[in-house]
């Protein structure tokens, strides 16, 4: 493909999600930002969220608190300076929001704060009831208009542009015609990778490709075994499943059984608002017990209530006939979160020098083995502002071209790739989801294997290169899992259901040996690092051992 010079700007952020649009509105004062989106500006996981975000923000609450739940969430495993500067930043951003304009839910002339699994007080902002991140997408592509963002929709970001290990932009194609932008700085906020499952809440966009751009140009990958299942999730008879919010149980919904009997307080003191895998484990067990469905039973609410506080769920369940002021709805879980990614420090770098990751694509360490509800949008948040700061300080790039190697894919991996999707995300579900077996993984691997050789070519279409993305994600994720020989948050391994403490510290890292241009038979099976008792974080590129900051 001829590559046209398609862009100059100072910033370049790929994704216009919550990260990508904080991130730009952040970095508007301070230069030239553009923001690509493989689809239109609301094709990501942001536009779906219902619950809301979390921040210590009453009288009750304080971030210490805010802190000790997402920690204990996390299985004790997340790294505490990322977390500590969450939940401090947190209430500044959600002022940010107030001074945007960004209308919060309230009740008697206060923020109404709602309540979620495994969070000690009520800390849940919202917006239009269960729509928040509509309404938040909505209120940030305004302000990033204002501020003079250039948006570039179906515009898919392919691989990244290198001139001597540093990242100076993005080649991305737009109508069939692939063009070159280029930047001092480039933000990955592409989201995550819940498409490689066959059952997911994820948008379709989700499909790792920063994940998979970053591998290729030499970023550290971390923690990808760590992906969080969402207990309730209602399967309609056709199209895309539908996430019940957690906000539901928040409010007082009950799982039952087909007899009609509840089972979580047997399971988790705190029953139904328990952490996510143990309360998506427990429908599974419960569903296999009994031979049929668990429901969510949210009848006490009330028409008028149910209405008020969850309108879109409300809606979304009365298409297929289920007034949920009456009656019960099935859920079963669904792969719903990444809480692993691209290794970055504390203000969003990358291994890579002038390249960050901001968003679900990134392993800022705030999640642990598993995310508190309501943290994700908090993180875009909190760290996109810290990215913009990071960013604005890097001088502009001068001179040198990049290696731009494109590998063609011929008609024969074009079809084995295309054939490859279905049957990826049929596996992944199957061998890699909520219970994992030694045997399941031995087989995902063998298959991943086999696919392996497709992750080397450039694909004419976006479809194709997305399944490629997905593959390379993929055999990192399997290959994480089965090293990680122990049950940990929402790692769960069938064969070791406990935690092992010798794994208490430890993080497994995939880092490609040489950066791009990768040619398909230089494209080596990721192998698994391990890294022992720190968190090493990245200053500058250099890798720097963060364990005296905890
Ligand atoms: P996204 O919002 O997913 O945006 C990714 C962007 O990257 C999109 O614009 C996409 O088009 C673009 N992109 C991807 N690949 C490319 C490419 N190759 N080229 C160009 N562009 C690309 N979290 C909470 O905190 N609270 C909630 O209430 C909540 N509810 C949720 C409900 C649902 C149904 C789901 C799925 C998730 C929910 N989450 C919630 C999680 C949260 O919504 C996401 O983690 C968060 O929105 C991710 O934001 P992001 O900006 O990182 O990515
Ligand atoms: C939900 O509303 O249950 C989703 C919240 C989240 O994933 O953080």
């Amino acid at each position: 493909m001829h590559l046209e010079e398609g862009l100059m700007a100072d910033y370049v952020i790929i994704g216009s999600g919550v990260a990508g649009l904080y991130t730009a509105i952040c970095l508007a004062k301070h230069g030239r930002v553009a923001v690509l989106s493989k689809q239109d500006l609301t094709s990501g996981n942001t536009w779906f969220a219902q619950g809301g975000i979390a921040a210590a923000f009453s009288e009750e609450d304080s971030p210490a608190l805010h802190f000790e739940d997402t920690w204990k969430a996390g299985g004790c495993f997340g790294w505490r300076s990322a977390i500590q500067v969450m939940v401090e930043e947190a209430p500044a951003r959600i002022q940010d929001l107030l001074r945007m304009g960004v209308k919060f839910d309230c009740r008697n002339g206060r923020i109404d704060l709602g309540q979620e699994g495994a969070h000690s007080r009520k800390r849940i902002l919202h917006i239009g009831g269960d729509a928040t991140g509509k309404e938040l997408l909505g209120a940030l592509l305004h302000r990033a208009r204002e501020a003079g963002v250039i948006f570039v929709e179906n515009a898919f970001a392919e691989r990244l542009l290198l001139v001597e290990d540093r990242c100076r932009g993005v080649v991305f194609v737009k109508d069939g015609r692939g063009y070159c932008a280029y930047a001092r700085a480039v933000i990955l906020a592409t989201g995550g990778c819940g498409q490689i499952f066959k059952c997911t809440t994820n948008a379709p966009a989700a499909t790792g490709d920063g994940l998979a751009m970053a591998f290729q140009a030499g970023a550290v990958l971390r923690d990808l075994e760590f992906f969080q299942f969402h207990p309730t999730v209602f399967f309609p008879p056709q199209g895309k499943p539908f996430l019940i919010s957690e906000a539901v149980r928040g409010e007082g919904a009950r799982l039952v059984n087909r007899h009609g009997e509840y089972f979580m307080e047997q399971i988790h003191p705190r029953a139904e608002l328990g952490p996510r895998d143990i309360v998506a484990r427990a429908i599974l067990a419960e569903q296999q017990k009994t031979g049929g469905p668990v429901y969510l039973d949210m009848r006490h609410l009330g028409s008028a209530y149910a209405r008020e506080r969850f309108p879109t769920i409300y809606n979304r369940c009365l298409e297929w006939g289920i007034d949920i002021s009456r009656d019960l709805i099935p859920v079963s879980p669904a792969a719903h979160y990444l809480i692993g990614g691209v290794q970055v420090d504390l203000d969003g770098r990358t291994a890579v020098e002038n390249l960050f990751a901001v968003g679900e694509v990134a392993s800022t360490g705030v999640h642990g083995a598993n995310r508190l509800a309501s943290n994700s949008l908090l993180e875009g948040l909190v760290f996109g502002h810290r990215v913009a700061r990071a960013a604005a300080a890097i001088p502009p790039q001068k001179g040198g071209k990049p290696d731009i190697l494109q590998v063609k894919a011929s008609g024969k991996e074009e079809a084995a790739c295309r054939a490859a999707a279905e049957p990826l995300q049929q596996l992944m579900w199957q061998h890699v989801g909520l219970i994992r077996r030694d045997a399941g993984l031995s087989q995902a691997r063998r298959q991943l294997k086999q696919w392996w050789p497709l992750t080397g070519y450039n694909y004419a279409e976006a479809a194709l290169n997305e399944t490629r993305n997905m593959l390379i994600v993929a055999a990192m994720m399997v290959e994480a899992a089965a090293a990680r020989r122990e049950s940990r948050g929402c790692h769960y391994r069938h064969e070791y259901p406990d935690q092992d403490p010798g794994w208490a510290m430890k993080h497994i890292r995939f880092q490609k040996s040489s950066p791009l241009p990768a040619r398909p038979e230089s494209m080596d099976y990721p192998e698994p690092h391990f890294c022992s008792g720190t968190q090493h974080i990245m200053m500058g590129g250099e890798f720097h051992d963060s364990s005296a900051d905890d």
